[in-house]
């Protein structure tokens, strides 16, 4: 399958790097973890930790969602859970793409229910268009149209996650 780039590895250098610097600000002081939600993160939140000049800790969740290979049901299956408890710490939701947004949620609700000193979301994309009346992160990458993409840790039937810039398939039937 052809493939188009739509962010190069340049700008997606350049974003990480802003937003490791607007957490830093924001965080100064506090006691911080990222928790990346695998497997789509892995590329993105090992660039942002890098970019964050502040101590921090990372975390790993590893959730399924049921569904066809290119839309979300909303229903989440957790393949691996924290490491270690999040009660009265500052988390970093590091999320790949926010499509639905069901995903997220799911996610948000099994974290505050853990009591956490304060959640926000860091997402490298966000179809906006998906969820139209909803901010749902408060870090975001880039705001891209609703298209099935690929690369930097997102993948397409679990490939294309190795390619450094992100980029539309081509010839995909969405489903
Ligand atoms: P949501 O629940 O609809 O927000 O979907 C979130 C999850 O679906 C993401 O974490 C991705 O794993 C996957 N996903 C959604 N859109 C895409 C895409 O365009 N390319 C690759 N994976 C996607
Ligand atoms: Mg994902």
């Amino acid at each position: 399958m052809n493939y188009k780039i739509l962010i190069s590895e340049e700008q997606i250098y350049e974003k990480i790097n802003e937003l490791g610097r607007r957490i830093s600000e924001d965080y100064e002081g506090r006691k911080v973890t990222l928790i990346g939600v695998l497997k789509g993160a892995y590329m993105f939140l090992s660039d942002l930790s890098r970019a964050i000049s502040i101590p921090h800790t990372v975390d790993f969740m590893a959730v399924s969602s049921y569904g066809s290979s290119t839309t979300s049901s909303g229903i989440v299956r957790i393949l691996k859970d924290l490491d270690n408890p999040i009660t009265n710490q500052h988390i970093i939701l590091v999320e790949d793409i926010i499509d639905s947004g069901l995903t997220l949620k799911y996610l948000m609700n099994i974290f505050y229910n853990r009591s956490p000193a304060s959640i926000s979301v860091c997402a490298l994309l966000d179809k906006v268009n998906k969820h139209p009346n909803e901010t749902l992160a408060d870090y975001i990458g880039f705001e891209i149209p609703d298209k099935f993409v690929i690369g930097y840790g997102l993948d397409y039937q679990q490939y294309y996650r190795n390619l450094p810039f992100i980029a539309y398939l081509e010839g995909l039937v969405q489903e």
